[in-house]
């Protein structure tokens, strides 16, 4: 259990197995039923989870993320069973979005019962809903039998993690247990969308594509910031509605959007500058920027590669890790390469880049 007097508390590691995976199972619904807080993989990111009705068990969710009070939890449920309980109004085109896309990457906001504490839903009446596609938590919600409040299992402001070791690095000592499945097969978060809203908005852009939701429902409008930095400006980013700040490593990440060889061509200048100031840079690369480069320059420089422009799923797994990889290494700056096409996990993974950047060029 947490300790309440602010002493660390032992933090078990489960590593799950066909073999040991009845056993684990029943300790850690065994913790969530007595009101602690353990982290699962899902198919998105790894979650941190405690029962969503009972407002003492999300508050140490909070505390363990130091998560601003006020920024919405969302519930995780194995079955269709449970949303009548938790939800009301529910629109028919919810139902729709449920037939389509669950289980499975996607979290719809809809109008909350009372049974929902209101600090599981950041004083919000409405309550984000997402039945995950992975055996683990499905299992554990219906052991413990309630639906789990899960933000990502992460420090609020980290990268969400992809990896128990992510976990572990951010929450040993804050939480009752980890059960380490391995990588998380998406390794970014769930699409958003709020569904007490006509036409309903796209909160977070995830593995679920808009024009995947508008083939189910029609309209949908997309309420993340698309607007790029002009020719070859930096702008500071700060957009306004985004309330809470996201993916933020130590090291400033300064993001460079385009098409390839200009970006390349960008970040070779860069590097330039940054060598002349005397600051410590780190690399964040597909392999085509990359092979811009003669690798005796790269080298000389902290590099994380995420992959290939043709496999965007593969970069987007790896992002998480390639951005909590380079924070390790005591960077000034990680220079991140933007010259992904916005389609498919491209616009969430571009996204996720835009969130960690404090500093933007588009070339
Ligand atoms: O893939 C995921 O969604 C992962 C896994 C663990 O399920 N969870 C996750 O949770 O990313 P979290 O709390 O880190 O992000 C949930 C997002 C937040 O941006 C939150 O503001 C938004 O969903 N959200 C939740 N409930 C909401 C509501 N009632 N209205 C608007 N936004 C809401
Ligand atoms: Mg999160």
């Amino acid at each position: 259990m947490q300790a309440e007097n602010g002493n660390k508390i032992k933090t078990r590691v489960f590593r799950i197995s066909e073999e040991n995976f009845d056993v684990i199972l029943d300790k850690a619904a065994a913790i969530i039923r007595r009101g602690g807080i353990v982290a699962f993989p899902t198919e998105t990111v790894y979650g941190l989870g405690a029962d969503g009705l009972d407002p003492e068990a999300v508050r140490k969710i909070f505390e363990a993320k130091e998560r601003p009070p006020g920024n919405p939890l969302s519930l995780l449920v194995h079955s269709r069973e449970d949303l009548g309980k938790v939800a009301k109004n529910i629109p028919e085109k919810a139902f729709r979005l449920m037939d389509a896309f669950w289980p499975g990457p996607l979290t719809i906001v809809l109008e909350k019962n009372d049974i929902v504490p209101g600090i599981t839903s950041g004083n919000l009446p409405s309550i984000g809903l997402r039945m995950p596609d992975h055996r683990i938590p499905l299992e554990l919600i219906k052991r413990a039998g309630t639906p789990l409040a899960a933000p990502s299992a992460n420090l609020s402001g980290k990268p969400s993690p992809s990896l128990a070791a992510h976990v572990l690095a951010d929450l040993t000592g804050r939480i009752d247990a980890v059960i380490d499945g391995g990588g998380a097969a998406i390794g970014l978060e769930s699409t958003v969308v709020d569904m007490t809203v006509e036409p309903p908005v796209v909160l977070r852009p995830g593995a679920v594509g808009i024009d995947e939701l508008e083939r189910v429902i029609g309209k949908v409008r997309p309420a993340y910031g698309e607007t790029e930095a002009r020719n070859g400006g930096a702008m500071p980013e700060k957009k306004a509605g985004q309330k809470y700040s996201h993916y933020a490593p130590d090291a400033q990440v300064v993001l460079v959007e385009g098409e390839m060889k200009k970006v390349s061509k960008k970040i070779d200048a860069l590097l330039e500058n940054y060598r002349r100031e005397g600051k410590k840079v780190g690399l964040l690369l597909s392999d085509e920027t990359a092979g811009f480069f003669a690798s005796e320059r790269l080298s000389a420089y902290e590099c994380f590669l995420l992959g290939s422009h043709e496999e965007p799923e593969e970069a987007a797994r790896r992002l998480f890790e390639g951005l909590r990889v380079l924070d390790m290494k005591s960077l000034d700056v990680i220079l991140a390469d933007g010259s992904f096409s916005p389609s498919g996990l491209g616009t969430a993974l571009l996204n996720r880049l835009r969130e960690a950047a404090s500093v933007r060029h588009a070339v």
